[in-house]
This record gives C-alpha cells, structure tokens and sequence, in this order.
C-alpha cells in the first residue's frame, strides 16, 4: 500500500476490542479538529477502526463514508454495544457489499472485514446521501442524523425559546446544536454579537447554514475550555444530557461553571435542563441570584445572575 495513505479511527473503541494503528487519523464529527471522512478521497485510507455511532442513519453513513474512503484489500473494524447498534453492523456491512467476521467481547459487537475490490455503489450512494446534511421542514432549519434532536423540535429548547426575556449585548450559546436558541436569541436587535459553539462539527456546519447573521461566530469547540471569552452580557444553553447518567450531570455542571466564568459581573445564564438534572446547586454556590422561570413537560428554565 502507498505510504501516503493514512489508518483512521473513529471515535474512542475501547483497546481491547480493537487494534487503532499508532497515528491514526481521528474522523469523528464529535472531536473538534479531526479531519472529516466526507473529505477523504476514494482509496485514500490504509485501514479504519470504527466505534459506530448508535443512531441507524448516523452509523451507515459513517461506515458507508469509511469504505468508500479506504483502498481495496484494506481492513475495517467495525464495533458498537449490542444494544446501540453493534446487532446490526454486520448486516449493514454486508449490504454495502462486506464478507464479515462478527464476535463479541464486553457487551460489543466486533465487525471485521476488508473493503472489497467491488462495492455497493447504489447502497452506499443511499447512505451517504440520507445520513447527510438537509432541510427539515418540522424544524426549518438545516440538520443532520446524529445531532441533537435532529428532526424535531426538542421541548426543552422550545420552553427555554419562549421564556426568554429580550438580550442585548454580547452573548453566547454554549452547546448551540444547529443554531435555534441562537437564532432566538439574534431575533433581539439589541444582541450585538452571539458565539456559537458546539462539539459536533455537523451542528456547527449546520448552524452556520441557518444562521446568516453578521452578528454570529461559529466554533467548533469543547464548550468547557475553548473558545476564550470574557465579559459577555448573557449565556444561553440548553446543556447536553442523554440518559441522565453522572457522566451528564458532571458535563452540564461543567458547562455551568464555564458560563459563570465568561460572564462579566451582573451577566446573565438563561439554562433549560430536564426536572431532575442537579444544576440548582452548582448554581447557587456561583451565581448570586438563581430563579426558576419556567417549568413544562419535565423541564426547568433558571436564570442565573452573575
Ligand atoms: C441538548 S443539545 C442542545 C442543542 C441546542 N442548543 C438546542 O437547544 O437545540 C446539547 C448540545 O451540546 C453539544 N455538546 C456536547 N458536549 C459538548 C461540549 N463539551 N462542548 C460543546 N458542545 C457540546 C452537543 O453536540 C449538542 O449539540
């Protein structure tokens, strides 16, 4: 194999389920500055490791986008948990045209195959193009399979979005999915200038789409340390959750803490978080003032003066 081809790895699988080759090109959506598979030309990768995303859509098209990408002969492993994906992969993989070795190892499937010297083309065609960026009419917005909430309207954004009150200033939006508490926010003529940043390159490229307002930078970025800001006049944020786990409550106690320290004095938070999620504490020890404005459909809105 040419030696300027380069082994990928998608996301984080864990070492003992997969074998990632020292240098490995990281292609997943969700780590700022990694490259994208949609820009990998055809042949171009010498191997890929796969930790395949759990939404069907979102998960094809990465393996779809990851064999179009790797050159004839060359291995792919692909794994999820059985229970997010990992009892569909090998049928996935087949369908694009794979022989598959299948196991299973800690709750996991593993998927091995090469990329075949003839593929699918008409199945990876599909795939790419339904996994890919559109226009859903139930948003009106730009979106994509694999962002937040990407066909719907999530409850929480829309309570936070009508509770509230008219911004002005500098603000930001930490955790901006594809743009729609920005865009609320940027209705206020008063907002003189909005940051957008979120982790997922596709709601960054998304929100960058929906959001044509010379008021707007966009980043994609780990919300809890990047980018540097200071000063701001608001924060609004609807933190990330999936199940409620630790691991959530420590990443929106986190986006919390971030929000307090960009926050100039007397600056304020707009939050939206699901009933149960404990942020009252973190944001009673920090801010000076914490109301709740708005409770619906399980969902609490504070605001949080610095
Ligand atoms: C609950 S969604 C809210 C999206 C959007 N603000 C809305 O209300 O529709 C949380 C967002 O945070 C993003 N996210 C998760 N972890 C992040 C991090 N460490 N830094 C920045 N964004 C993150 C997710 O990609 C997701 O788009």
């Amino acid at each position: 194999m040419s030696a300027d081809r380069v082994f990928c790895v998608y996301g984080s699988p864990l070492s003992e389920l997969a074998d990632v080759a020292s240098g490995a090109v990281q292609v997943s959506p969700l780590v700022p500055g990694s490259q994208a598979l949609e820009d990998m030309a055809p042949g171009s990768l010498s191997g890929a490791v796969v930790a395949a995303p759990p939404g069907t859509m979102e998960r094809r098209y990465g393996l779809a986008l990851a064999l179009r990408a790797l050159t004839p002969g060359a291995p792919l492993t692909a794994l999820a948990p059985n229970e997010k994906g990992g009892s569909r992969l090998s049928k996935e993989l087949e369908s694009f045209g794979c022989t598959v070795s299948a196991s299973s190892k800690r709750h996991h499937r593993v998927c091995r195959t090469v990329r075949p010297a003839m593929l699918d083309d008409a199945a990876l065609a599909v795939a790419i193009d339904t996994g890919g960026p559109r226009f859903v009419e139930a948003l009106g917005q730009w979106s994509q399979p694999g962002v937040f909430s990407w066909d719907a309207l999530d409850p929480g954004t829309l309570l936070l979005v009508a509770t509230l009150p008219p911004l002005a200033g500098r603000g930001a939006d930490l955790g901006c999915g594809v743009g729609l508490l920005a865009a609320a926010a940027l209705a206020n003529p008063d907002v003189t200038h909005l940051d957008l940043v979120d982790m997922d390159r596709r709601a960054v490229a998304c929100a960058r789409r929906n959001i044509r307002d010379k008021r707007a930078a966009f980043h994609w970025a780990d919300a809890r340390i990047n980018p540097q800001l200071e000063g701001l006049d608001f924060v609004v944020m609807n933190p990330p959750f999936h199940d409620g786990g630790a691991e959530d409550r420590s990443l929106g106690q986190a986006f919390l803490r971030r929000a307090h320290q960009i926050l100039r004095q007397g600056g304020t938070t707009w939050l939206v978080a699901n009933r149960h999620l404990p942020y009252e504490g973190v944001m009673k020890t920090s801010f000076a003032t914490v109301t709740l404005r708005a409770e619906a459909h399980g969902f609490k809105v504070y605001e949080a003066r610095k």
